[in-house]
Formats: structure tokens, C-alpha cells, sequence
């Protein structure tokens, strides 16, 4: 006999392509509606759009607090979102209530690529030779201009050698790094394979050559690259940070960079996001600042959209999810 199945609602918090989450209607057991802008939703739509839902697709710039769980109501089985880092998200409550996924591994090679770029692009001065070349500062071939620092028979350091810090260091060694440090709760095994030296915190931010933040934001993480941080780096030593904004206090960051306590910054994010254009760290030639695009390929966005839709609808149906967070 045929049953017929129960119609599940489900709220998506922006404009995502569609044929990247045709899963859900294919299924034929959702009905979607979706905050159709490319623009944040407004908090009062989000808990006016989420009321009643079973799955809620959201985005990191999304906060997803108790008032949204409760506005939500009991019929919510699913949170999935798109992204890795789960700190907009109110983890305590939410794991007491629904699954939740979220798209690790698709984004690794993505977000690690575009931190070399960074990285590279920071320390060779990339953009302020742009800039010299279009405002007719390029006036010939000076033996100390826009001179930079280089990898090779460098220290890097690397704090969270997790997947993408992972995916770091393998692409950075080949640069000739002498030394590969990282830091971070547990030593890796892994590590091995870039023979990478678990150090304390404080050996890693003396000794490097390069401080690369890649772990995720925690209350453990939260402003851990602060003044304190900042005054035990070498004065030519690179800082990139491609995790989280609030793992760095940006006054301390600012600070440092004015002073020439260090070289120069990267950093693909901020807070808050995005970034006044009027911000003090704005001003600073050696402060590279880009608009959260770690993992901005057309691909990798078009994957980690299926990846988000696939772990919806298996937490819709209670089945296995392809990557559900685990806590
Ligand atoms: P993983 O979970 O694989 O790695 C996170 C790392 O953070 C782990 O190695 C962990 O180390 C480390 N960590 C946790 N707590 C601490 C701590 N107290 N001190 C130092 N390290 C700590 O996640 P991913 O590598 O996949 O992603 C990492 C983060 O990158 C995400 O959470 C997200 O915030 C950010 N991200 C940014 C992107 C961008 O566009 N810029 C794109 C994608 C991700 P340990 O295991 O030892 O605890
Ligand atoms: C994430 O996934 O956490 C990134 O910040 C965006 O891809």
C-alpha cells in the first residue's frame, strides 16, 4: 500500500542557485521557501521564515541563537549549514535539539589556495605594487623598493593544523620552508608529512617567520592573537589570518602594524564583516585586508551548496548525513 509521505518545510536563509539544491525538490517531500536576496535576511524574517520549519539551510553570517530554535519551534529536526566554521551557530543549545550539518573537506584545497595567495601576496607587497604601477609611482628599478620577505629558509608557524591548516603547510613547504611549527590543543600524527614540530603557543609566535591562523573560533581562540601575541613576534615576521576576525583583537593588531612591532598583515577575515571602509587598519599599506573569499571558487561554492542540501534532506529523512557535526 502506498503511504503518502508527510511534507516537510524548510527555510533557506539567501539566494542560493537553484539547480545546486534540486535534490530538495526532487525528493518531492519539501516545500522551500527561501529568503530570495543576496543580502543577509533581517533577523524579524529570519524568525518569521524559520516559524514552523522542519530544516533550516543557513549561511555563516547568519546567527543562529535560541530565539531562532525557539521561533523555529518543535518541528525542527535539521540545521544545515553552508560553511565549515559553526561559530554563529549556538552550539550548546542547538545540539540539545536538532542535527546539524555542515561542509568540511570540499573547501579545504579552496580556502588553503587562496591563503598562500595571501600570504604571498602580503609579504611580496603585491597590491601596493599594483597600486604604484597605476599612479605613476613605478618610476624606475630601485634596488629596495617594495622589497618584501620570501619563504625560502623561513620558520612558518601555523596555529590549528587541522584540515585547511594542513592543506597550509603542504603547499608551503615546497617554497623552501626550513622549519614547519604549528600549535594547537593535540599534537598531529599527520604532521609528519610536513614535518611539522608541535610547539607551545608563545615558541611558535618567537621562532616564526610566518604566523599563519588557521584554527577554528572557540571561546578558547577568541582574541588569542592580542597584544601580548603581537609584541612576541619578530619585528619582519608576517602575520595571515584566513579562520575567523575575532581570533584577533584588531586594536592590538592595528597597534603592531603602526609600530613596526611586525611587518605586515593578511587577512580574509574581520570583525565585524564587512569591515568600514573608514577602518584605522584600512589606512595601513602593510595590511592587506580581503572580503572573506577563502573558499570562493566556483566549484568549491557549487559543491559545498549540494553538500548542504544533501545533509538537509538526510536530516529531514533521519538518515545518515554526508558530513553531520559530530559533538
Ligand atoms: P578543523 O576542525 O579541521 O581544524 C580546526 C583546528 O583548530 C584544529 O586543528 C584545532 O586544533 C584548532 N584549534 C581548536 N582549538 C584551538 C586552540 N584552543 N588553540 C589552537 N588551535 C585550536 O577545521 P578546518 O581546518 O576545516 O577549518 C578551520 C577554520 O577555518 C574554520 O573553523 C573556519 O573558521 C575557517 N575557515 C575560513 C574560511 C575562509 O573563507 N576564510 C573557509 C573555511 C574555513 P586541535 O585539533 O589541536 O584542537
Ligand atoms: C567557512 O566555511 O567556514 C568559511 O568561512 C566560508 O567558506
Amino acid at each position: 500500500m502506498h503511504t503518502a509521505q508527510k511534507i516537510t518545510k524548510v527555510f533557506i536563509t539567501r539566494r542560493i542557485p537553484q539547480e545546486r539544491l534540486k535534490i530538495l525538490s526532487q525528493a518531492g517531500v519539501c516545500k522551500v521557501s527561501l529568503w530570495d536576496s543576496d543580502e543577509p535576511v533581517p533577523k524579524a524574517e529570519l524568525l518569521k521564515g524559520v516559524a514552523g520549519a522542519h530544516g533550516l539551510l543557513c549561511l555563516l553570517s547568519d546567527k543562529i541563537d535560541t530565539e531562532v530554535l525557539d521561533a523555529a519551534g518543535p518541528n525542527l529536526k535539521v540545521i544545515s549549514t553552508l560553511s565549515v566554521g559553526f561559530d554563529h551557530m549556538a552550539m550548546d543549545e542547538i545540539k540539545k535539539r536538532v542535527r546539524v550539518g555542515y561542509t568540511p573537506d570540499v573547501l579545504t584545497d579552496a580556502t588553503a589556495e587562496l591563503t598562500v595567495a595571501l600570504l604571498l601576496a602580503t609579504a611580496r607587497r603585491l597590491p601596493e605594487g599594483v597600486v604604484e604601477v597605476k599612479n605613476g609611482g613605478w618610476s624606475t628599478w630601485k634596488p629596495l623598493w617594495l622589497c618584501g620577505y620570501g619563504l625560502s629558509g623561513s620558520t612558518v608557524g601555523v596555529i590549528g593544523l587541522g584540515r585547511i591548516g594542513m592543506a597550509i603547510a603542504r603547499r608551503l613547504k615546497p617554497f623552501g620552508v626550513k622549519k614547519l611549527l604549528y600549535s594547537g590543543r593535540t599534537a598531529k600524527s599527520y604532521a609528519a608529512e610536513v614535518e611539522g614540530e608541535y610547539v607551545p603557543l608563545d615558541t611558535l609566535v618567537s621562532e616564526s617567520d610566518f604566523v599563519v591562523v588557521s584554527c577554528a573560533l572557540t571561546p578558547d581562540t577568541q582574541g588569542l592573537c592580542n597584544k601580548d601575541f603581537f609584541c612576541k613576534m619578530k619585528n619582519t615576521a608576517v602575520f595571515i589570518n584566513t579562520s575567523r576576525g575575532a581570533v584577533v583583537n584588531q586594536e592590538d593588531l592595528y597597534q603592531a602594524l603602526s609600530s613596526g612591532q611586525i611587518a605586515c598583515a593578511g587577512l580574509d577575515v574581520t570583525t565585524p564583516e564587512p569591515l568600514p571602509t573608514d577602518h584605522p587598519l584600512l589606512t595601513l599599506k602593510n595590511c592587506v585586508v580581503l572580503p572573506h573569499i577563502g573558499s570562493a571558487t566556483y566549484s568549491t561554492r557549487g559543491i559545498m551548496a549540494e553538500l548542504s542540501a544533501n545533509n538537509l534532506l538526510a536530516g529531514l529523512q533521519g538518515t545518515d548525513m554526508p558530513s553531520e557535526l559530530k559533538f
